[in-house]
């Protein structure tokens, strides 16, 4: 079977069992404090097993695209030295919310491997979870039972809560899980060691392919388990483990899954795998973390320098290194394996289709920037070496740390390195930088969550939006609450029965509002989201949470923002018009300020399209075209009117249009919008640039904002006019200023250089004569081009000299030095390294030739000095 149809095949199995299938869920999340990517199939399920939302089919399967890179489950290290481990993977799994649990999960789990793919039962071992005492939790004979039943007690294994209890994160469901394992080795060593020694002791051919969780308990955050409210079935399979059991490979690399990738590195260093180890895993690395850039580009998060966005970007720049050090490659080569993947993968996953252009833009930018960084690193370790060589050969732990943190060197690429120069690394003293900066993070990061206190209702209890109607909210009852100590303060979460707040999302800022709780009042300083929960932020409870409040939002701030959140719509429908479809939306911020919005085009937008794009939008201002909202609008209809889903963003079934003239605008939006165009009243872009390769981005804003940039531009023309006494063409009158002026300075440079030369004579008379050598240094009128032509000058008429010319020039120094030949290749003295000397003096630097050489500086008033020091150079 090749790997699309196993894929198939699970589904399918599942569909057979009233499975509903259903799309993976985006591989970057967004709105989840305690999460970056999806690691897991189970999380885009998380709230239905929390009770915090319904489920719509009791039962459902997928394929999940999951990155395991960060937090409990990461696995980064692992890749490419072993051969089943992967950033990015895909999980089939199938589910029950409150449906069936542990008998059918075992029966069907055990009919898939063995009655559909036929795979060998003696080859199969079962764990099971053996109980906990620390948590309470007894042995789970229940699930010994129903295994028992389909297979040889010898074959099931009871296994530890480290490996037998299946946790999401530090908090969330979780619960008992059974492992099936498969031992892939041949007869002979089945005969030496029996399979079931060999079971999770990280045997290459002895290994984990799917997990059934049992989720019936929720991990608080003070590290109690709570029973929930249903219990549900969570399992997982590994998808290229058992595309590599049914290909019967050695490895996952070994499959059609990673192969057709293999096979272009390959092709494109020129190696041939297999034949070394070092250059094998280099190739595994690589293809492995193509996958898992590609696959997070198109779902929205481009490589950045913080959170989910440099996460990806170091794991772009460890393939990068890996080509670099061991396959030879100095020139960027990821993205060529774009077209690869895209083909082999796009027809299931569409948006890796879709976006393979921008993919490929992308990852060859980064790549460019970090092969310089790379080379820069390790002149910067050669130069290191060089300065350190006649002390013992170890690098400072100081060092190695910096080459790891600002270069992105990982200490094995140092270590490599230096053993091959026969130095060592002092690894203490690496890991001691490395541990203080991880806590200094860490306490910078750290958020002490309480568990929440419930006030109202039950703990599952949802609160209900109703911002869009109105500002304001009367009777409002608190949910629950709970503490917040971070580094920067103490501060508390509500959840109400009802608000009137906008949680930022969708690009929007959240609201500003005051909390009435009798004669207390409480500012709500931000309002976010948590998955679906709406997360107002409070420096201080009420004196008594149980009271009920009033809410009012702010409401300058929201309608500023409003205005804002409409106009990007607009622009967005008028970039498509100016520029094409290929325009989509990459990002997006909208505050009462201003709005940003980062969209995919390939070249700077000229100042006609920026024109071009906000006249359509004023005049769809001007046209004060009426809101249309429609609220719940089956997912397949909303499409069907023409919105535009961005990809990375979750949907659910049923969404909410705002449309702004269904010839123009309709967009899949969360957000608040204005009654009519009309309100914003203007519009202007104030800036626009590239962001990443591909990756463009506006700045814009809108009402009174929109016209103080107009008058502000407006004012700045009145005022030139004013300089130019008013002439009638004012740009002609600046352009001729500006060409009379570059005519002036050829001028006054033409003079300061005859007056230079003029010093020549007096310059030549001034010279002393040391150990043969005639010196002359000295301070002249001019800039560095004077002063070569004078070097010059004096170099046609004197022999066996020395020559130091100092200047300054907007408060800044300069130096030029010039050695006669003879006395260069006699007495070994050199210009450019009596410059490097010399330019200490006046806190700069510089370089040349033997003969000639030149410098710069800041410091002025060291000119004597460095003047002084070449002297003493000569002298010694
Ligand atoms: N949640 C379990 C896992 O990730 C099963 O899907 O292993």
């Amino acid at each position: 079977m090749t790997s699309t149809q196993i894929r198939n095949s699970f589904l399918a199995f599942f569909e057979s069992k009233k499975h509903h299938i259903v799309p993976s869920a985006p591989m970057v999340i967004k709105n989840d404090p305690t999460l970056m990517f999806t690691n897991a199939g189970m999380n885009q399920f998380k709230d239905i097993f929390l009770a915090n939302s319904e489920a719509k089919f009791p039962r459902v399967t997928d394929a999940q695209k999951c990155l395991r890179v960060s937090g409990k489950h990461n696995d980064l290290e692992e890749v490419g030295r072993d051969t089943y481990h992967h950033t990015m993977f895909e999980m089939l799994g199938n589910w029950s919310f409150g449906d069936y649990f542990k008998k059918e999960a075992i029966a069907w789990a055990w009919e898939y491997l063995t009655k559909v793919l036929k795979i060998e039962k003696d080859d199969l071992y079962i764990t099971v979870f053996g109980g906990d005492t620390a948590d309470g939790l007894d042995v789970d004979s229940e699930a010994y039972e129903f295994w028992k039943a389909l297979v040889p007690e010898d074959k099931i294994i009871y296994g530890s809560k480290k490996d037998n209890f299946w946790e999401m994160g530090d908090t969330g469901p979780c619960g008992p899980c059974s492992e099936i394992h498969i031992d892939m080795r041949d007869q002979k060593a089945k005969e030496k060691i029996a399979g079931r020694d060999l079971v999770n002791e990280d045997h290459p051919e002895v290994i984990e392919i799917w997990n059934l969780v049992f989720i019936e308990f929720n991990r608080l955050a003070n590290g109690d388990l709570v029973p929930l409210p249903a219990k549900h079935v969570d399992t997982g399979m590994g998808f290229e483990r058992l595309v590599r059991v049914l290909q019967h490979k050695k490895s996952n690399y070994d499959t059609d899954v990673f192969m057709p990738l293999i096979i272009e590195i390959c092709r494109l260093t020129n190696y041939s795998y297999g034949s070394e180890k070092d250059k094998d895993i280099a190739v595994r690395v690589i293809a492995d973390h193509l996958r898992a850039v590609a696959f997070a580009i198109a779902d929205g998060q481009l490589p950045s320098n913080n959170k989910a966005g440099y996460v990806i970007r170091r794991i772009l720049r460890r393939a990068v290194r890996y080509a670099y050090t061991y396959l030879n490659t100095d020139e960027p080569l990821v993205h060529s394996l774009v077209a690869v993947l895209v083909k082999q993968m796009g027809d299931f996953y569409t948006n890796l289709n879709d976006q393979s252009e921008l993919i490929q833009k992308v990852i060859r930018e980064e790549e460019a920037s970090f092969l310089r960084t790379l080379h820069s690193g390790i002149q910067k370790y050669e130069a290191y070496l060089d300065a350190h060589n006649s002390q013992e050969k170890i690098i400072k732990g100081e060092f190695a740390f910096e080459l790891y943190d600002t270069f992105g060197f990982p200490i094995d690429l140092t270590a490599l390195m230096a053993s091959e120069n026969g130095w060592s690394i002092d690894m203490q003293g690496f890991e001691k930088h490395l541990e203080a900066q991880k806590s200094r993070s860490r306490q910078a990061a750290a958020k002490n969550l309480d568990d929440w206190v419930i006030v109202h209702g039950q703990p599952t209890d949802e609160s209900v939006f109703c911002g869009y109607e109105s500002l304001i909210e009367k009777n409002v009852r608190i949910l629950r609450y709970r503490k917040v100590v971070s580094a920067k303060n103490v501060h508390y979460q509500l959840v109400f029965d009802r608000t009137p707040c906008y949680a930022e999302s969708g690009g929007q800022v959240g609201d500003r509002a005051t909390i009435y709780s009798g004669e207390q009042s409480i500012a709500i300083e931000d309002t976010l989201k948590e998955n679906n929960l709406i997360v107002h932020i409070v420096p201080e409870l009420p004196k008594d949470p149980a009271k009920e409040i009033t809410i009012l939002v702010d409401e300058r701030k929201r309608l500023l923002t409003t205005n804002n959140h409409s106009a990007t719509h607009l622009m967005h429908a008028a970039l498509k018009q100016v520029l094409g479809d290929h325009v989509e939306q990459k990002g997006s911020l909208v505050n009462e300020e201003y709005m940003r919005f980062d969209f995919s085009h390939f070249s700077k937008m000229s100042q006609e399209e920026i024109r071009q794009v906000e006249q359509i939008v004023n005049a769809r201002i001007r046209e004060n075209i009426v809101l249309d909202e429609k609220r719940d609008v089956a997912m397949d209809e909303a499409i069907a009117m023409g919105a535009t889903a961005l990809f990375g963003e979750k949907y659910g079934d049923h969404v909410r249009v705002i449309t702004f003239n269904p010839e123009f605008s309709v967009e899949l939006c969360g957000g608040t919008h204005v009654q009519a165009s009309g309100q914003i009243g203007s519009f202007r872009i104030l800036s626009e640039g590239a962001i990443a390769a591909g990756i463009r981005r506006i700045e814009a804003c809108t009402a009174d904002k929109a016209e103080a940039f107009a008058d502000e531009h407006i004012d700045l023309v009145h005022d030139i006019k004013a300089v130019f006494k008013n002439q009638k063409d004012i740009l002609k009158a600046v352009k001729q200023m500006v060409q009379q002026n570059v005519q002036l300075q050829k001028e006054v440079d033409k003079l300061n250089r005859e007056k230079a030369l003029g010093a020549k004579d007096q310059l030549i008379n001034s010279a002393e004569i040391l150990n043969g050598i005639k010196f002359i240094g000295r301070k002249i009128e001019g800039d560095a081009q004077a002063a070569k032509d004078l070097a010059f000058a004096i170099k046609a008429v004197v022999d066996d000299f020395v020559l130091v010319l100092a200047y300054e020039a907007n408060e800044k120094a300069g130096l030029t030095i010039m050695v006669s030949e003879r006395i260069a290749e006699e007495k070994g003295l050199n210009a450019g390294k009596l410059i490097r000397e010399a330019a200490r003096e006046i806190k700069g630097g510089g370089g040349g030739q033997a003969h000639f050489a030149s410098a710069g500086g800041k410091d002025a008033s060291g000119i004597e000095a460095a003047i002084l020091k070449v002297k003493s150079l000569i002298q010694e």
